[in-house]
């Protein structure tokens, strides 16, 4: 994960935001090359879903036609809307302060192991932020509170294995031998409490309590608030989804793992409506065409896997979710990252936002009260049922959702794309040889164009060459040092394709064209470039 994350840095992938003053934990910016190749993963999954979506003919899996549409909503919204969703009373994560170091952490977050303190005669559970290297982690911690060296490692008595603070807590009864992540002194993390993760922001001058807004945690809501609007300005029929691509907001407690956990990302989500009683049908297509979508875009092999969410993981008004995850690099051997979550919602998005927060009674969900009986967050009171005009009926459409992280899919497609070989340098020397193995749709740059030598009218064939080329693809040219490490500089970045112009360019019109991850060259008419790059899956 290392070497990635310099490689991000290094040709201009990724940025921490705000670097220059010390950088703002939680915000990444992407630069020259991150910016084209998270673009690249947005279009690939509004094109594939949205834009060359045929509602005329049933897509392999369907249980029939679809259409699809998109919409583009405010980051911020009427803040009703998140009191009826429920993120306003429910979208929270339990955090720990350690009143030592004034570090804020998540509760489910710490991972520790008890350690025997014979000084102290009682067991310690020294803790750690660490998920790759926990018990490394661990081990250091706990050498440092016993004033030990790595030689003593030995002397140090384990009990137990690793576990995270929450079970740590509920078997110790407590948080009193608790050696917080970064403390001297164990007993000085306070009980778990809620922290919302919506962000707060404040809409006109006066600033009171009733101007206070949220930043949205979630596309979603704001499809779900311009459902009527859809349904009434287009001859849409149910069934169809509403797509959005757009930055969401969530005041992560320890936002970690490079992109993976951050405060400010962007989501692609589709909220799917259909009629009930044919939702678990299609429930099931969407799991299996966006699980599918990874793999065509390159997520192939053991690293991917689909996981259908076991009843007590449900959320409450779930009838089925399952998740895509990629094992990605930072994690512990085994463990696996959500890239997208395909949820089947039922009626509950829209009911709340007709009625009011909605809450689960035994098998049913009812408008939650206050006391004295009023409804504890009131709905729009605007009907969002469907009428179907050809069956003649009425009725609130369930929802599928399928929910992914724009950021973490790029940061999948960099891991995936991420390998090193050994490939002949220049003087045909064996080198090891670091490349991203990036699906060409996604590559940043599409193709390089170089002249082999910088003289007998190559670089002139050349430009003409880049010009032709960039009017279709986002190209590059370079006619700088050798030619062999102008192919390592593309390989480094991704681009699938390197165009030369060489001496016999000058006599026939012809060029090589190499292949990244194949090293092969093959010699094509420099007419035909355009329709030979075309053909290699852009
Ligand atoms: N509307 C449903 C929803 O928002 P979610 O599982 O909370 O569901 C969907 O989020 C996707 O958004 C996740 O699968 C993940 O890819 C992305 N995501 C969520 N929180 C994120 C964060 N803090 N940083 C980066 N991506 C995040």
């Amino acid at each position: 994960m290392e070497n990635i994350v310099a490689l991000c840095k290094r040709r201009g992938f990724l940025f921490q935001s705000s670097e220059i003053y010390g950088g703002l934990n939680g915000f990444w910016d992407y630069g020259p090359l991150g910016v084209l190749l998270k673009r690249n993963v947005k279009d690939a999954w509004w094109n594939d879903m949205v834009m060359s979506h045929n509602e005329l003919i049933v897509p392999s899996g369907a249980p029939g036609t679809y259409e699809m549409t998109g919409l583009d909503c405010t980051i911020i919204m009427h803040p009703q809307i998140w009191k009826c969703s429920g993120h306003y009373d429910l979208f929270h994560d339990f955090m720990v302060d350690c009143r030592e170091t004034k570090k804020r952490y998540r509760y489910d977050h710490i991972l520790g192991r008890f350690v025997l303190a014979p000084s102290l005669a009682t067991h310690i559970f020294v803790t750690t932020l660490e998920t790759e290297n926990t018990q490394t982690a661990l081990e250091d911690a706990a050498l440092k509170f016993f004033g030990l060296r790595k030689k003593d490692l030995d002397k140090l008595q384990w009990e137990g294995e690793i576990m995270s603070l929450p079970d740590a807590m509920r078997s110790a009864g407590g948080a009193a031998n608790v050696l917080g992540p970064d403390a001297k002194t164990p007993g000085t993390l306070t009980e778990p409490r809620e922290f919302n993760l919506m962000f707060k922001t404040t809409i006109g001058a006066l600033g009171t309590e009733e101007d206070t807004a949220f930043l949205r945690p979630e596309t979603a809501q704001g499809i779900f608030a311009n459902f009527k609007n859809v349904c009434d300005s287009t001859r849409l029929r149910i069934p169809f989804g509403i797509a959005q691509v757009g930055k969401s907001f969530r005041n992560e407690i320890t936002p970690r793992n490079f992109t993976f956990r951050s405060r400010e990302f962007e989501q692609m989500e589709i909220e799917f409506f259909c009629h009930p009683s044919q939702s678990a049908q299609w429930y099931a297509y969407w799991r299996d065409r966006r699980f599918a979508w990874y793999i065509e875009m390159g997520l192939a092999g053991e690293r991917l896997q689909l996981r259908e969410h076991g009843a007590t993981e449900l959320s409450h008004y779930s009838c089925g979710t399952a998740d895509i995850e990629y094992q990605f690099p930072f994690l512990p051997p085994g463990e696996f990252g959500e890239l997208e979550g395909i949820a089947h919602r039922g009626d509950f998005d829209l009911r709340s936002h007709m009625e009011g927060k909605l809450v689960k009674e035994g098998c049913e969900l009812v408008l939650e009260k206050l006391p004295n009986g009023q409804p504890k967050h009131r709905g729009s009171g605007k009907d969002l049922t469907y009428y179907d005009d050809l069956t003649k009926e009425r009725f609130t459409p369930h929802v599928i959702e399928p929910s992914a992280g724009a950021d973490r899919a790029t940061l999948a497609f960099l891991c995936e794309a991420y390998q090193v070989d050994t490939a002949p340098d220049e003087k045909g020397q064996p080198q090891e040889r670091v490349y991203l193995k990036f699906h060409p749709r996604l590559a940043p740059i599409k193709a390089a164009v170089f002249p082999l030598v910088k003289k007998d009218g190559m670089p002139e064939i050349a430009t003409e060459i880049y010009g032709e080329l960039k009017k279709h693809f986002s190209v590059f040219y370079d006619d700088k040092s050798a030619v062999g490490r102008r192919y390592r500089r593309q390989d480094e970045i991704g681009t699938p394709f390197c165009i030369t112009v060489d001496g016999q360019t000058v006599q026939d019109g012809t060029v090589t064209i190499r292949d990244r991850d194949t090293l092969k060259q093959e010699r094509i008419k420099r007419d035909e470039l355009v329709k030979e790059l075309q053909s290699r899956n852009f």
